[in-house]
């Protein structure tokens, strides 16, 4: 049998179960596959659903305030999705006139909708002939077929895209095309694929040549950067704290934070008192109290990057402008970092 009936065939028998599974409307879909990348599926549901139940159209989505989408979004990581699909639905709505784009090359205008999402949305809603091609699928069809080309490469990335167009049916893409990733997701996982009980273990390339777990390759230059942040957590004569918004192109663009005090290397109490930012931000003969609150350094781990942090409590005597109580922080959408600390601060403070 083919192999993408032989998929269809297994998918019709276990596929999972999801509420973007049970429609059509391109705009959910949209939804559901931005939030999917680089997300887990039961770790994305949860997202799914809290942004069709607040945005449950393209117009609710485009007149938010981006601070509440951040916030939903909180916890989730690659804030930009977020961003870019507050941008994608300002776009549709005021520049489409509201008209969700209907295929393939339309799709690919959005921000944020590169060929893996425009291909997902258009095969599922539109039923266009137009193969998805995600880390799912280069795993399958790269141990399938026993491709060793490197899939990250423009040759491998052309490679795989002609060759999942070749594979797809002759009807019924959008299924398809969930059938191979959830096949991937469920059977041809990356660590501990289930070959014994897969339904290509006679025909699988990899596994005839004993390579399962060698393929797919991709090359993997990225250097991980080591990123030192003081957080200075200023309480001032009304027990209030202070919470910047992040601007700039960096991490976590337009999230709330802590007065921060970025280092090229990890600082003691005394290099943070001579520091000029330190200095600028409080004046000196304010401060009551300097206190390091995490004696161990917190390491969060980012894709690109290792964040080195420290919190630091400094009590003031005088009152702060823009200030707010400390439990407020939870009205802002922040990192997961922030939201960590803050989670254990609120029992100290
Ligand atoms: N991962 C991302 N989108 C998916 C989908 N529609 N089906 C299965 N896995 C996915």
């Amino acid at each position: 049998m083919h192999f993408s009936l032989k998929l269809i065939n297994w998918y019709n028998l276990h596929q999972r179960d999801f509420p973007w599974r049970k429609t059509k409307n391109p705009y959910f879909i949209w939804l559901s596959e931005i939030i999917l990348q680089q997300t887990r599926t039961f770790q994305g549901l949860p997202y799914y659903l809290a942004f069709i139940k607040k945005y449950p159209t393209v117009f609710d989505l485009a007149k938010a305030d981006e601070t509440n989408i951040l916030k939903i979004w909180q916890g989730l990581g690659y804030y930009s999705r977020a961003r870019n699909l507050h941008f994608s639905a300002k776009f549709i709505v005021h520049e489409l006139k509201g008209k969700f784009p209907a295929n393939y090359t339309e799709l690919l205008q959005l921000k944020g909708v590169g060929d893996y999402t425009a291909s997902a949305i258009a095969s599922i809603c539109y039923d266009e002939k137009t193969a998805v091609v995600d880390g799912n699928v280069y795993r399958v069809l790269a141990r399938y077929f026993g491709i060793e080309t490197i899939i990250n490469s423009t040759k491998g990335v052309k490679e795989f895209k002609l060759l999942a167009q070749e594979l797809l049916p002759k009807s019924n893409f959008g299924l398809y095309n969930q059938a191979i990733m959830d096949f991937g997701a469920i059977v041809c996982t990356p660590k501990k694929p289930k070959c014994d009980v897969c339904i290509f273990k006679d025909s699988c390339v990899a596994l005839q040549k004993n390579k399962v777990l060698k393929l797919p390759i991709k090359i993997t230059t990225l250097k991980i950067k080591k990123r030192y942040f003081n957080y200075l957590i200023l309480i001032d004569k009304a027990n209030k704290i202070i919470l910047n918004k992040r601007t700039g192109k960096d991490i976590w663009q337009n999230l709330y934070e802590f007065p921060l005090l970025e280092t090229k290397i990890e600082i003691d109490k005394n290099r943070i008192l001579k520091k000029a930012i330190y200095q600028k931000l409080i004046s000196k003969k304010n401060v009551t109290n300097l206190q390091l609150f995490n004696e161990k350094i917190i390491i969060h781990k980012l894709s690109h990057q290792h964040i080195y942090t420290k919190f630091w409590i400094v009590n003031l005597d005088v009152n702060l402008v823009k200030s707010i109580p400390f439990n407020e922080i939870e009205n802002y959408p922040v990192s997961t970092l922030v939201h960590n600390f803050s989670n254990i601060f609120k029992n100290f403070y």
